[in-house]
């Protein structure tokens, strides 16, 4: 068939390049308003183990290196004071005020039936870092960043009577939710990442913070493992355990990794426990790098 006029013609195919993005992991802030300690079973010498600055130093080192995306996986505070949500709301805001946080509440985030009964965490941060006048049920929180990855913050944290012996928690219909997420958007093509508080599973080499951590699990991990052996998961990622660590579990094509961020804040020599910020490359296809912004290395 030849030419002319009235002919039909047929760009070529594009292939588009899957674009990579850069998500920032943060996780255990603990900004402590010292002058109400001791409360709450916290001591004022709890306060010490967390620094702002380090947390501060490391924010600044993302945004020198550049990413897309902020993640914050809870534990802002340290026993949900209204000063300390304050602070971790000033501490995030130009993430907030540039659309590219998402943050997720820890257990310390409603320590108190007052932090949660006022909904401190909703008012003052929210799921995009920007607070909420009219506090309401948030998660799942869904976070596009760029075309092809989709980000999901899921809220585990859960208060109870003995703060230091409760577990985290999902619940059912926020699992649902994250499956019917998980599955729409592998039919659009697109790598979906979950952030949660709580780990999934604690790894065989232990440290002393291990012991509190352990009686304060997530109750319904063993649905969040069962989702990603069902559908593809790019990554979850959670903090809590004041230590890095990085897990995979079995997922239906590969593993998924499940990635600690540790604590950003913590003042610690053991380089175990160092305080850290991570930055990870995905693309719809998954996970491809880690970096780790480590405190004092610089
Ligand atoms: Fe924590
Ligand atoms: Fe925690």
């Amino acid at each position: 068939m030849t030419g002319g006029r009235g002919a039909v013609s047929i760009e070529p195919t594009q292939h588009r390049e899957p674009a990579i993005v850069r998500i920032g992991h943060i996780s255990d802030v603990h900004l402590a308003d010292r002058s109400r300690y001791p409360r709450h079973g916290i001591t004022a010498r709890d306060c010490e183990r967390h620094s702002a600055r380090l947390a501060r130093d490391l924010l600044e080192a993302l945004l020198e290196v550049g990413v897309d995306h902020l993640v914050v996986t809870g534990d802002l505070t340290l026993s949900g004071e209204p000063r300390e949500f304050e602070r971790a709301a000033e501490l995030l805001r130009p993430w907030a005020d540039a659309g590219r946080l998402t943050v997720v509440p820890g257990n310390h985030d409603v320590w108190t039936e007052s932090a949660l009964d006022a909904a401190r965490f909703l008012r003052a941060i929210g799921a995009d870092g920007r607070g909420m006048r009219r506090p309401a049920p948030t998660y799942p929180h869904v976070a596009p960043v760029g075309d092809d990855v989709v980000l999901v913050g899921l809220d585990s944290a859960r208060w109870g009577e003995d703060p230091r012996a409760t577990a985290g928690r999902l619940g059912g219909e926020q699992l649902r939710t994250a499956r019917e997420l998980c599955r729409a958007h592998q039919m659009e093509g697109r790598a979906t990442i979950l952030a949660l508080h709580h780990h999934l599973v604690l790894p065989r080499e232990r440290i002393p913070s291990d012991r509190a951590t352990s009686r304060m699990p997530l109750a319904d991990a063993d649905q969040v493992i069962r989702l990603v052996a069902d559908l593809p998961v790019a990554a979850v990622l959670h903090g809590h355990r004041h230590c890095a660590f990085r897990v995979d579990v079995p997922g239906p094509e590969r593993p998924t990794p499940v990635l600690c961020a540790g604590s950003v804040s913590r003042a610690s020599d053991e380089p175990v426990r160092r305080a850290r910020a991570f930055v990870y490359q995905f693309d719809a296809g998954g996970l491809h790098g880690v970096e780790a912004l480590v405190a004092g290395t610089a």
